[in-house]
């Protein structure tokens, strides 16, 4: 598996893989309601994920041309993304992703990452340093990065 910047021409394949995660891993805080899930996933397109990738810090891991999970930073160091397909869950992924845009917070100054985490993460975030820490506003998670 390989870790590298997201490229423009990701774009479509990482939509999907955004779209199958939360569809398909993320029941726990969609519950299977339709309308939660549709507005949830009315913004993961191809365009918008193309723009994400233009303007943020997005990562893709990738293996034999699949992409396998998409993560993003933003330009204050909040993880703004960290999806994994379905058929790669529990290999890793998530975790190599989450390396990369902390060590992109680190390369950016950047003291605090920061994210808010769906339920179905949490026990993952919790176990990799996340903590609710003061001054972050509710329901946000930080990790002192070295
Ligand atoms: C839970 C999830 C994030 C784990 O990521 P992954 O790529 O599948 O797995 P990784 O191998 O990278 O991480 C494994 C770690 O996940 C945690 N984990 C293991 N089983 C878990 C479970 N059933 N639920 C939650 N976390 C679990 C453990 O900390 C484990 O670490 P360990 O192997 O050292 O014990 C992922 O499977 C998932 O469900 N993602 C859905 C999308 C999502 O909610 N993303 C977060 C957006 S804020």
């Amino acid at each position: 598996m390989l870790v590298r910047a997201a490229q423009p021409d990701d774009a479509t394949r990482a939509c999907d893989v955004l779209r199958r995660s939360i569809s398909q891993l993320c029941a726990l805080d969609h519950r299977n309601d339709e309308a939660f899930l549709s507005s949830w996933l009315s913004n993961k397109t191809p365009d918008n994920v193309r723009s994400w990738i233009e303007k943020s810090h997005m990562f893709v891991a990738e293996e034999n041309v699949q992409i396998l999970g998409v993560a993003a930073l933003d330009h204050s160091g909040f993880v703004t993304l960290n999806y994994v397909a379905p058929e790669a869950r529990f290999r890793g992924v998530s975790k190599a992703l989450l390396q990369a845009v902390e060590q992109k917070a680190m390369e950016l100054g950047i003291g605090m990452s920061r994210l808010q985490s769906t339920k179905t993460a949490e026990r993952f975030y919790r176990a990799a340093g996340y903590r609710e820490r003061s001054g972050l506003p509710e329901g946000t998670l930080g990790k002192m990065l070295k």
